[in-house]
């Protein structure tokens, strides 16, 4: 990139590169109040990053350079952002209030919007209340919720996430894998008569979707159901009402959805029934507050208080300045151990993406490798690498204060290895403070002089540390929110379409091709390393 607000963080850069946070904290005694902001009951600490004012005044120049707030404000008006597939982006609209208006082709979707809510609501109590019952007039004990990708993870993060909010007399079972495992060993647990099958998928298409709820409807069948019954217990959601109907899902069981809405985006929308019937439909009108809070927040404050927007620079500065190839997640929070992979989808499916908007490959790096896993037990794994090894991994922190059970000791532990590993990893421990210590516990010169080499800590590792008031459903809601306008503020920096997901369709294509092969429907013509694959599992099948 070329502009001037680039070029000033590469002037950054090298004035930064070696300074040492270590310095940072002992020069400024108020660093850390310095370097945190609050907002919708999440603490932002993001003092251990390798910035100062000069730096983040760059950033904050770079993303308002970049015309962040005017390209925000488009994406929350229903502009065509998403130029690839000529679409607004609005998973915003779906948490406005009723009465609001947010115009698409003149239409105002805040009232579809509420109209599919209030659907939502009628259907969930119903089914909680035990009036809508099987076809044998039982009433309903468990959901198979089938999905994937954003159709999935979503629905199934929240419902794991709030498990304090979950409905004893109802249990949500998810399945999205096309590996017969996953569904052969839910099914095989349940009773078809109490046992409601909601699909999910907004194209209708995906392969792995359509094939797990063929084989949840021949179960269905097999247990001894007729066909009729299906219309009690098969709901969908998808905005293909078309393709719905045709496979069979009565229209009043199909709850609609919009292409102005990303499947990545879309957990605020019905792909959301499975949560309202796992946690009761107050409580996801709670996660939408929650988000529409973050919505709110994201719009009016100051960039330089925005916690997307501040974390959303950070970010940057490491892909873009420090080479940094892959930001990590840690919440310290067991509930919220679904929520690495499900900000993967989002960020990389968002912003893994080399093209700009205008259709110029870009020279810069863009989306980075989004990974993590629940604290403490990645400090038994891979905490290691980041602490010691070659390359610097950004990581975001995340820590429920108030916990939902009563082991204060438990909790405090939790804490204590949050906390501390965001110390470790900034201030490190130098060779000699090593060899001092190995010396005091009486090892001899040379000894500690080598070991210290092994046991050295660079230390100067970023991380932010976001602490929330509690994991309940409004502050889920906002944490949610608040990544998704962290990949927005990057999309926009990097000038991409963070909208659109081109990558995934090749795949499914030559998936298609290699399916054909392996049932012997058609040749198609592979490479000679695919066929070996097709033909040796053939070979081993038969
Ligand atoms: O293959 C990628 C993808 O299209 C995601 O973007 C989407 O969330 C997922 O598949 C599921 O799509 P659908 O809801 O249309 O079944």
């Amino acid at each position: 990139m070329t502009t001037s607000a680039w070029q000033q963080l590469e002037a950054e850069f090298n004035r930064f590169e070696n300074v040492h946070m270590r310095d940072l904290f002992a020069q400024n005694p108020n660093r850390a109040k310095q370097y945190t902001a609050s907002a919708c009951g999440f603490t932002l600490d993001y003092s251990k990053n390798r910035i100062d004012d000069a730096v983040l005044k760059a950033l904050f120049e770079l993303a308002s350079s970049s015309e962040l707030e005017q390209k925000r404000d488009a994406m929350f008006a229903g502009d065509i952002i998403n130029t690839t597939e000529q679409r607004a982006v609005l998973h915003t609209a779906l948490r406005r209030k009723k009465g609001d208006s947010v115009l698409v082709d003149g239409e105002n979707v805040v009232d579809e919007v509420h109209a599919t809510l209030t659907k939502i609501k009628q259907f969930v109590s119903e089914v909680h209340d035990g009036e809508r019952k099987g076809y044998t007039g039982k009433e309903f004990t468990d959901v198979v919720a089938i999905g994937i990708g954003g159709s999935f993870l979503g629905p199934k993060i929240v419902t794991e996430a709030l498990k304090p909010y979950q409905q004893q007399t109802l249990k949500v079972h998810f399945v999205a894998n096309v590996d017969g495992h996953h569904i052969v060993d839910v099914l095989a647990k349940l009773n078809a008569e109490t046992t409601l099958v909601v699909m999910s998928s907004k194209s209708f298409t995906t392969q792995e979707t359509l094939k797990n709820t063929e084989t949840a409807r021949e179960w269905f069948l097999a247990s001894g159901a007729e066909f009729k019954d299906i219309a009690k217990h098969f709901m969908c959601v998808s905005s293909n009402i078309a393709k719905a109907t045709e496979f069979g899902i009565d229209e009043d069981n199909i709850f609609p959805m919009w292409d102005w809405v990303g499947g990545r985006y879309s957990l605020w929308s019905a792909i959301g029934l499975p949560i309202a019937l796992a946690i009761g439909f107050d409580n996801f009108e709670q996660v939408l507050t929650g988000a529409r809070e973050m919505d709110e927040h994201f719009l009016t404050a100051p960039l330089e208080q925005n916690l997307p927007v501040i974390m959303g620079v950070i970010g940057v500065w490491y892909s873009n300045f420090f080479g940094c190839q892959s930001h990590v997640l840690l919440p310290y929070s067991h509930y919220l151990r679904g929520f690495p992979a499900y900000v993967q989808q989002l960020d990389m499916e968002s912003n893994g993406k080399s093209v700009d908007h205008t259709d110029n490959n870009v020279d810069y790096a863009t989306g980075p490798i989004i990974w993590g896993g629940e604290g403490t037990n990645g400090q038994h794994a891979f905490h290691q690498l980041m602490h010691q090894g070659k390359t610097i991994i950004p990581a975001d922190f995340i820590m429920p204060i108030k916990p939902s059970h009563t082991e204060t000791e438990h909790h405090q532990m939790l804490a204590s290895n949050c906390f501390a590993q965001t110390q470790a990893l900034m201030q490190g421990q130098t060779a000699a403070e090593i060899e001092q210590e190995l010396l005091a516990k009486g090892a001899d010169a040379a000894e500690a002089s080598k070991l210290a080499k092994h046991k050295f800590m660079p230390g100067n590792r970023p991380s932010n540390t976001l602490m929330m008031e509690e994991l309940n459903p409004t502050q889920l809601g906002g944490l949610i929110a608040l990544y998704e306008h962290k990949v927005f503020v990057q999309g926009v920096i990097w000038q991409i379409n963070s909208f659109d997901q081109w990558g995934v369709e090749l795949g499914k294509v030559l998936g298609n091709r290699v399916l054909d092969a392996l049932q012997d429907k058609a040749q198609p013509e592979l490479d000679s390393s695919t066929q070996q694959l097709v033909d040796m599992f053939k070979a081993q099948i038969s």
